[in-house]
């Protein structure tokens, strides 16, 4: 439409400005950096190289996604496979801050490590680090949650934040001045696929806070296998775009259940799924009992080590979205 396409210039217009710089993009794959990403490559082709870091803390859909973005589009995307380093630096740890801190540091030190490797055998030096960021980021980096006067932080976000000063580079974020319904439509003006661009959102430490306190590679597991039985079902009941987000989270709690014909102690799933216009409020999506049924029964049966699904029912506030 006309709007989209006049953000889509003026966009477009900023990357141009930069034209002839080499430019390097942290990408997630999510709806802002892919949006980002694509029209930065439309201007400057392969000047733009994206690295994509593989902390371990991915669900199916997200490798299964990355995938496909480096064979259908024309991005120059590389996967970092970090995840015995990530795993390493989390193991023994159960605070949700501490663990949001050891994935942001431990992020930030794999993609230095490549991108110095990278430029030294390709004999190039970046200009500039790509960014996603959008209007509502701007704003609550401008005026984060007061309390008595002083800032408090509710959850360390992830992100390449210290990155660009510590690296010499300068920031291109075209999509400063957009909100997410914005980023969206220009998505689907640069052509790319509906899926992609109404994908939801997935925090950057993923896994790594839908797994109550210490990680595991067997809890990890546990999450993954469930999250992907909950996104088939939203996929094949066609209720995925009529939520914000929809997850699994893994309880550290056991409960007695009765599997065959025998007494279980096995660990719980959580169900979470909001509706949400930026996800500074959100409240309960309302889905279909039999739907709820069909996804409890499909984790009870076929995720191994888990006998009990619950449904979180919790608005924000006072319960954020993710779970720690
Ligand atoms: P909360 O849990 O704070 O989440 O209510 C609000 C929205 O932000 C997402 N989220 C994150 N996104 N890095 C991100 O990029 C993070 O560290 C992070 N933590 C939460 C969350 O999924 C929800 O959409």
């Amino acid at each position: 439409d006309w709007s989209s396409k006049t953000m889509l210039e003026t966009s477009l217009e900023e990357v141009k400005a930069i034209k002839g710089s080499k430019v390097l993009c942290a990408f997630s794959g999510g709806v802002d950096s892919l949006v980002a990403a694509t029209l930065t490559q439309r201007v400057i082709g392969d000047d733009l190289h994206c690295f994509f870091v593989d902390h371990g803390l991915l669900r199916p859909q997200d490798i299964h996604h990355i995938k496909l973005l480096q064979e259908k589009t024309s991005l120059k995307i590389e996967i970092i496979d970090a995840t015995d380093m990530f795993l390493n630096a989390l193991h023994g740890h159960k605070d949700p801050e501490s663990k949001r801190k050891i994935i942001g540091k431990t992020f930030i030190d794999v993609f230095e490590k490549k991108v110095h490797e990278y430029e030294k055998s390709h004999n190039v030096k970046f200009d500039y680090l790509l960014q996603g960021t959008l209007y509502p980021d701007v704003i609550e980096s401008i005026s984060p949650h007061k309390k008595g006067g002083k800032s408090v932080t509710i959850k360390s976000h992830h992100n390449v934040g210290g990155l660009p000063e510590r690296m010499h580079l300068k920031l291109l974020e075209p999509l400063r001045f957009l909100f997410k319904d914005e980023v969206r439509a220009m998505g689907l003006e640069l052509g790319l696929q509906h899926e992609w661009v109404y994908r939801h959102p997935f925090p950057g430490p993923g896994i790594g806070v839908r797994v109550l306190g210490e990680l595991h590679k067997d809890s990890i597991r546990k999450v993954q296998e469930s999250d992907q039985i909950l996104f088939e079902e939203l996929k094949s009941h066609k209720l995925y775009d009529s939520t914000w987000q929809a997850f699994t989270v893994l309880l550290p709690v056991k409960t007695v259940g009765v599997k065959g014909d025998g007494r279980v102690y096995e660990e719980v799933i959580a169900v979470r799924m909001v509706n949400s216009q930026d996800g500074m409020t959100a409240s309960l999506t309302e889905v279909p009992w039999s739907f709820l049924n069909r996804v409890s029964s499909r984790i009870c049966n076929e995720v191994k080590g888990i006998t009990r699904v619950v449904y979180d029912c919790t608005s924000k506030p006072p319960g954020t979205i993710e779970w720690e």
